[in-house]
């Protein structure tokens, strides 16, 4: 099978597509034929070491995947040959790839292979994010930067299934405006205009109740500065590169909270709460309330041509991994 293969921790133009044997799945895992592979912007800091897990090496990237089951360890009753598959874990950039039958779920109806595919890492974190460690209420304003990246455009969705109001930050009038397409109801084009003002406006000076910040950099406190009275700023991620440093007075005055927000460790954690989130992501998928927005879908041998194209801040919404094509 044909599998991308990181040999060492390096430039993304280092990674290469390679014959290898399929996968084996152990005991309790199962083999995914795959149909479809998300790439996210931690895979591209996951291939150059810059990654808080790194794997040993040579592994092949991508963490969520669908496909159909190809093999079964011994011990899985829980699916059968052919069943569609949503899999996460790591291998996903690959014809074949293994995930433990406990991260393996059903395909819903209805939903294709590359929806499937693109669901798991940003919804769950967002909704994760907003939910559980934001506490987000009906009728409250919520600002999101970063707005047209992956995690950006489900905190979109969901900040309006939940209710909220939503104020869409990003840095280009194209990503703004796929941002209003998607439920955003104002919109701020951060790189032109000064992100305090333009909220203070669009709030008649009130501020917002909470921030999604997956981008950090200079970002992260204008918009801690621009929380209304108890407001929390969501520490998503740090797609800017620098991991901002802030002063406490910030959180003092208004009584502001700062909340870390990391998905996959909630997932360890908490399994039960992460399951009651699937399930409201698929209800909400159902109704047509949210859906990935795909924008490109590439060859394995393009993976790290769309690494790089994350990793420089030029994708709206997610790209995709087609195996076969
Ligand atoms: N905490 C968690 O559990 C969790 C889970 C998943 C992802 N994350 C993190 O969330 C962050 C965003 O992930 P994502 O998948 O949404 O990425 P993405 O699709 O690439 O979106 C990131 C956005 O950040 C903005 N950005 C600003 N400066 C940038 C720069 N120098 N390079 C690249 N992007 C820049 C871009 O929007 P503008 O151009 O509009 O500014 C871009 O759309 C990453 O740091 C990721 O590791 C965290």
């Amino acid at each position: 099978m044909k599998a991308l293969l990181c040999k060492a921790y390096g430039p993304l133009d280092r990674l290469a597509v390679e014959e290898l044997p399929p996968p084996k799945p152990g005991p309790r895992q199962v083999r995914i034929d795959v149909k479809a592979a998300a790439l996210n912007f931690p895979d591209a800091l996951m291939v150059q070491g810059l990654y808080q897990v790194k794997p040993p090496l040579p592994f092949t990237p991508g963490f969520e995947f669908s496909g159909l089951v190809s093999a079964l360890g011994s011990e899985v009753k829980n699916f059968k040959l052919g069943d569609r598959v949503i899999g996460f874990g790591l291998g996903g950039f690959a014809e074949e790839a293994v995930a433990d039958a406990g991260r393996v779920m059903p395909l819903p109806d209805g939903m294709d292979f590359e929806t499937g595919a693109a669901l798991v890492l940003t919804y769950c974190t967002s909704l994760h994010g907003l939910k559980d460690c934001g506490r987000l209420q009906p009728g409250e304003t919520l600002l999101v930067l970063g707005a047209a990246g992956g995690v950006g455009v489900a905190a979109i969705e969901i900040g309006r299934a939940l209710g909220a109001r939503v104020i869409a930050a990003a840095s280009s009038a194209d990503k703004l405006a796929l941002c209003r397409r998607l439920g955003a109801e104002e919109t701020i084009n951060y790189a032109a205009e000064n992100l305090r003002q333009r909220v203070d406006r669009l709030t008649d000076g009130r501020g917002v109740d909470v921030v999604y910040d997956p981008v950090g950099g200079p970002y992260t406190e204008q918009a801690l500065r621009s929380l209304a009275w108890r407001g929390r700023l969501l520490v998503i991620g740090f797609a800017a590169g620098e991991i901002p440093k802030i002063p406490l007075n910030l959180a003092l005055l208004k009584e502001r909270s700062i909340v870390g927000v990391y998905w996959g460790d909630s997932v360890k954690h908490d399994p039960q709460a992460h399951l009651r989130n699937v399930r409201q992501l698929l209800e909400w998928f159902a109704a047509g309330r949210i859906k990935p927005y795909i924008s490109e879908r590439v060859s394995l041998a393009g993976a790290p041509a769309a690494m790089a194209k994350i990793a420089s801040r030029r994708v709206l919404g997610k790209l995709v991994v087609l195996p076969e094509a």
